[in-house]
């Protein structure tokens, strides 16, 4: 009996949209050492000042909606991966950007959310949103005013599409993990999941993350060039055309 191509997880990070001009989390330069995340992350810090919570975000759409923010050759490699591998292919992203989805990546999740959409506290609907989000913003469901939040997960709040990623992760042959830290859960605890699954595991980041000795393998360098490299050796490890 031959085994099959394998499914295979990916999860996303952070690192892996910086080589676009978004910034990291966790680096020297990111988002936390500018921001307190109790402030703009976290249930409590929007009921405080939801404001100022607008203002974050707004921002942050606005720097994604800027012309020069494309994806790079780390989010094309991946959709092209998916494209060519005659297994299942699952992208897990923790990143609330659109790179992943404007690169033609199609197997997709969000656990983190997506910036560009919002979701009434109300209603419940939930609606895509390019442009900037105030108080006064009227809810396109049902009308009432002040209650759009961004269609993020904060700490404190369930991450998305636990069940499905925990399938997934179960059925895997490879984990990938790629530019994240390795410091928030439920993520950072995926690739003890793939192990116990079996799954060959591999850790492609700038450096080693958190949970670096949990992985079997790993590449340090920066995404877009690991990446492209890895994805071309799976291909070529399986006997497919890398190109
Ligand atoms: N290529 C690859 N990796 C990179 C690059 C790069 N060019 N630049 C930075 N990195 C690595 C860093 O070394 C770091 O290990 O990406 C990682 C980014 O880590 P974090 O900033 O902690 O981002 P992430 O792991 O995605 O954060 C997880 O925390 O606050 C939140 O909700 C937010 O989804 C986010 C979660």
């Amino acid at each position: 009996m031959t085994a099959g191509p394998g499914s295979i997880v990916i999860l996303t990070g952070a690192g892996i949209s910086r080589e676009s001009g978004l910034a990291t989390f966790r680096d020297a330069d990111g988002i936390w050492a500018k921001v307190r995340l109790e402030d703009v992350a976290t249930p409590g810090g929007f009921a405080r000042d939801p404001a100022l919570v607008h203002e974050f975000y707004n921002h942050r759409r606005r720097e994604l909606r800027d012309p020069g923010v494309v994806p790079n050759a780390a989010h094309l490699a991946l959709a092209d991966l998916e494209r060519r591998w005659p297994g299942e292919v699952l992208l897990v992203t923790q990143n609330i950007d659109d790179l992943h989805e404007r690169a033609g990546s199609r197997r997709l999740l969000h656990m983190h959310g997506e910036l560009l959409k919002v979701t009434c506290t109300k209603c419940e609907n939930v609606f895509p949103w390019p442009g900037d989000l105030g108080l006064e913003t009227a809810c396109p469901g049902c009308t009432c005013v002040g209650r759009l939040r961004p269609r993020v997960v904060w700490f404190e709040e369930m991450p998305l599409y636990l069940d499905e990623i925990g399938q997934a992760l179960a059925n895997c042959s490879v984990f990938v993990s790629i530019g994240t830290s390795g410091n928030v859960y439920p993520a950072a605890g995926f690739v003890a999941l793939a192990r116990k699954a079996g799954a060959r595991t591999v850790e492609l980041n700038l450096e080693p993350s958190q949970g670096a000795s949990l992985f079997a393998e790993a590449v340090y360098g920066p995404a877009t060039q690991v990446v492209p490299a890895f994805c071309r050796r799976l291909l070529q490890e399986a006997g497919l055309p890398a190109a």
